[in-house]
Order: C-alpha cells, then sequence, then structure tokens
C-alpha cells in the first residue's frame, strides 16, 4: 500500500478528467502494472492513469506537475531494466498509454507512419504490410512492447544491422513535456535543420525528460524476395566472418545477422515447444542469417548457397540449413527469439545487454565466458544476439542445482565481471535496453564529468521539480 498520501484530491481530479475507464485504483486493476516481467522489481502506486488521447496526457501530467506527484511512465512494461516499474514509495502515478492506439496516418508516397505512442510494435508491423510497405523494428517483445517504448529506449531489436535503432526509424515526434505543455512535432521531413534536433532528445531518455505520445515513423519497400539460413560455425572469430563474407557481398541484403552459443540453443530446443534443431549435429556456435531485397529477382537464396559453400570450404561453417518455406523460416527464428523465455525456464539468470566494436565480439564472448566461469563456479554463459552490430547479450545461467536467489544475489558481480572487458574493449555497459533502474548507479563511472553533468543540466531545465520518471537514467 502507498506510504504517502497523494495530493489533496487529486484522484479526485483526475477521476473528473479520466471517467471511470481512465483511471483505476482498485489493487486487483493496478497490480498488472506494478512489476515488470523480468520480476526484478515490484513497486506501489497512487493509481494508474489511462488517458484517451494527448490532450488527456497532457492534462494529467498539469494536474501532476502542480502538486509536484512523480509520474512512471508505462508503455507495453517489456522493460529489460525495469525501466516501467513504479518504485516502492507509493507516491507515484502509473501513467499508462495504453489508450493511445491509433495510426494516425500512413503514406506511402512519403513512407511515413504516424502512430500514436500506445500501438504496439507487431500492430504497426502489420498496418506497414497491409499497405505494401515495411516497418523494420523488430524485437522479440513485438507482440507487447509499444511505438512509445522503444521509441523511449530507442530500441535496438534484430534489424538494427540493416535498418538501423529506434532513432533512426523516427522523423518526428509529439511530446508532454513536464510542465503539461504538448508539443507538436510531428513532422515528416527527411531534411530539417532547424535549430537544435529536439525530437531525437526524447528518444532513448525513458521518459525522464517528457512522454512521447506519437511519432512519425519511416517506412521502407517490402521483402520481395528472401532467404535464411542457420548455420553451425567454427568459433567466435568464424561467426564475425562469415558476417563480413555476407556483408561484402550484399550489404544491403543482410537484415538480420545473429549468434547464439550452444548452451543458448540448448535451452531453446529443451524448453520451448516445437523447436528443433535444424542441423544434424549440435555445435558450440550458431548463426542465424535472414536475408532480404525488395527486388524480386536478387537471387537470395543462390548467393546465400555460394557464400555458404565458401564458407564451408573455408572451414568457418560446419553445417548450415536453408529454410525451404516462410514456415520454416518463422520456425528457425524461433529458436533465436525464445532464448529470454528458454532461459528463464532453465533457472536464474543474469542479464549483460553490452556492445563493443563489430571487430572485438570474438575477444569479449571468449573474455566474458572465462571470467564469469571462474567468478562464479558451475556457472554457464549464454552469449546470443546482434552480432552485427556488436551488441551480444553476455547472460550467464545460474549453476545447476545452485539456490536461483543465492545465484542472483551476485548479480551485480556479475555484471562487473562483464563491464570490466567490456570497458576494456572500448563498449558500452547498455547497447539497447537502457538505463531504467538497473543501471543508474553505473552511470557515474561510465558517463561521468562532463557528459553526466550536461545530461543533468538538461534534465534540470525541462524538468525542474524531477516528476518524470525519477529514478531512471540518472543517478
Ligand atoms: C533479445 O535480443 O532477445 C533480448 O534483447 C535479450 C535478452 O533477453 O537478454
Ligand atoms: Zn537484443
Amino acid at each position: 500500500m502507498p506510504d504517502a498520501a497523494p495530493p489533496a484530491g487529486l484522484l479526485d481530479r483526475l477521476h473528473a478528467l479520466l471517467g471511470p475507464r481512465g483511471l483505476l485504483t482498485e489493487p486487483g486493476d493496478i497490480a498488472p502494472h506494478l512489476s515488470d516481467w523480468r520480476g526484478l522489481y515490484r513497486g506501489a502506486a497512487l493509481a494508474v492513469a489511462r488517458p484517451a488521447d494527448a490532450a488527456e496526457v497532457a492534462a494529467v501530467v498539469r494536474l501532476c506537475a502542480e502538486g509536484g506527484t512523480p509520474i512512471t511512465v508505462q508503455g507495453g512494461n517489456t522493460s529489460m531494466v525495469g525501466g516501467a516499474t513504479p518504485d516502492e514509495s507509493g507516491r507515484h502515478l502509473v501513467l499508462s498509454l495504453a489508450r493511445l492506439n491509433r495510426i494516425r496516418d500512413l503514406d506511402p508516397v512519403d513512407m511515413t507512419m504516424t502512430a500514436e505512442a500506445g500501438v504496439v510494435l507487431k500492430a504497426a508491423q502489420v498496418a506497414a504490410a497491409e499497405a505494401g510497405c515495411l516497418f523494420p523494428l523488430s524485437l522479440g517483445a513485438e507482440g507487447t512492447a509499444t511505438v512509445g517504448g522503444v521509441l523511449s529506449t530507442n530500441a535496438g531489436g534484430n534489424t538494427t544491422v540493416r535498418y538501423g535503432n529506434a532513432r533512426e526509424l523516427m522523423l518526428g515526434l509529439e511530446v508532454v513535456l513536464p510542465d503539461g505543455s504538448l508539443w507538436n512535432g510531428l513532422r515528416r521531413l527527411r531534411k530539417d535543420n532547424t535549430g537544435y534536433a529536439l525530437r531525437h532528445l526524447f528518444v532513448g531518455a525513458e521518459g525522464t525528460l517528457g512522454i512521447v505520445t506519437a511519432a512519425v515513423l519511416r517506412m521502407f519497400p517490402r521483402a520481395r524476395d528472401t532467404a535464411l539460413a542457420f548455420c553451425a560455425v567454427a568459433d567466435e572469430e568464424a561467426a564475425l566472418a562469415l558476417f563480413r563474407r555476407f556483408r561484402d557481398r550484399d550489404e544491403g541484403a543482410v537484415r538480420a545477422f545473429e549468434y547464439m552459443s550452444g548452451a543458448g540453443v540448448d535451452f531453446a530446443v529443451r524448453h520451448i515447444e516445437g523447436v528443433t534443431l535444424p542441423v544434424a549435429a549440435r555445435a558450440d556456435h550458431y548463426v542465424l542469417v535472414d536475408l532480404a531485397s525488395s527486388r524480386p529477382d536478387a537471387g537470395l537464396r543462390e548467393m546465400a548457397e555460394a557464400v555458404l559453400f565458401e564458407a564451408m570450404e573455408a572451414g568457418l561453417v560446419l553445417d548450415a540449413a536453408l529454410a525451404e518455406s516462410e514456415a520454416q523460416a518463422q520456425r528457425i527464428w524461433r529458436i533465436r527469439e525464445e532464448h529470454p523465455e528458454a532461459q528463464k525456464r532453465e533457472g536464474a539468470s543474469v542479464k549483460n545487454d553490452v556492445s563493443v566494436p563489430v571487430s572485438k565480439v570474438p575477444e569479449m564472448i571468449r573474455r566474458c565466458s572465462a571470467a564469469l566461469r571462474e567468478l562464479v563456479p558451475g556457472s554457464r554463459p549464454v552469449p546470443f544476439g546482434h552480432i552485427g552490430d556488436g551488441n551480444i547479450h553476455m547472460n550467464l545461467e545460474q549453476p545447476e542445482g545452485m539456490d536461483p536467489a543465492a545465484f542472483l544475489a551476485r548479480s551485480h558481480d556479475i555484471m562487473d565481471c562483464v563491464n570490466a572487458v567490456v570497458r576494456d574493449l572500448g563498449g558500452s555497459f547498455s547497447a539497447e535496453h537502457g538505463i531504467g533502474r538497473l543501471k543508474t548507479g553505473m552511470m557515474a563511472d561510465w558517463r561521468g564529468g562532463a557528459e553526466l553533468a550536461a545530461m543533468q543540466a538538461i534534465k534540470a531545465a525541462l524538468d525542474p521539480r524531477g516528476i518524470m520518471n525519477p529514478g531512471r537514467v540518472l543517478p
């Protein structure tokens, strides 16, 4: 239960503004908004506001600004770092954008989609496809994650290697600022050099500077030729060498290039129904190569066969399976997509979403794996992810039979162990999941000095009362 009373009359005023559909106060109704899917955080809240449009969001923020009520902004609540979970004080109002779920405009000439913050990522993809286009951002949580959330965290995912992060897919934004004013920056321009690029401030700010209520997103031509290969490769270096071979052959065709360790694939086969190994024998290292082109005659399958044949001759690839149908391609993708779920079912795990220069990935995986095994004897490193972006999820699974709580108690030692290697290789301690509540303590160490001081100055200028997602991002 909240340990602090809300400012007098706040809930009544919110109720008058939003009506019964727009304000949840019953414990059973607000419970799903108080914890994260990883089970790392359980918070409390005054209530959950569910405004129906941007004007209502602005009005809610104005009411909160008057009394200094902190706001936790929530999209699909799929944060990996506790970014969308209120703290334990019970003083926060959770502001859910779920009802802002309209696609306001879709233009196949401009190749843009104007979508509200609560549109689920999958729904944005489907809307683009129905218009004969592609909205390429794709990640495991796409059935639940929302447009506002993926922009606020500058999500990456599986197609960054070809289309960039969420930031690169955004042309304009509509944002409610911490004083409750509504900024309409929904411009759909490819060129717009008119002062500070304010829109970019809000991407990756995790709701600490304002609330994204809608965005103009870039669309692309849809794929008319595709090919997908699942390969067992000799080692980490071979995985990177294969990436270079595909990239050098046809950079624009590499839609995704994902690395998986033997352990991660074993877990997926063991725990996820319908997942089977597409190649004949188990290996310690695998990659998934997803090729796509808008040219119907791109000949991607032949290209993939040629590259894989040469890579086998060179000893890089041990075995490979090419998908024979779209259904098989989807089955193969599940091996990779279900990694987080499979890891969860195997036991407790600690996530390390890190990046290094692409050339350093093999060294990073080797050094981190060795250091982690030494730190927690019997633990099982599960590196996987977006090798083409230099972003590997250097996750660690608990030793078999160990008490999960005892393993998780070592989370920060485990993260520090990985981060030491990552820092030495010129990398980042958060590649695509953001800072949330989990990593605020690392900011001073990694981004201290002038960089953090500038971030704090921006925060103080836009949100002087500190009501927007306090406790996230900045220490
Ligand atoms: C993914 O790419 O599947 C997630 O970002 C990784 C994770 O769960 O660690
Ligand atoms: Zn990822």
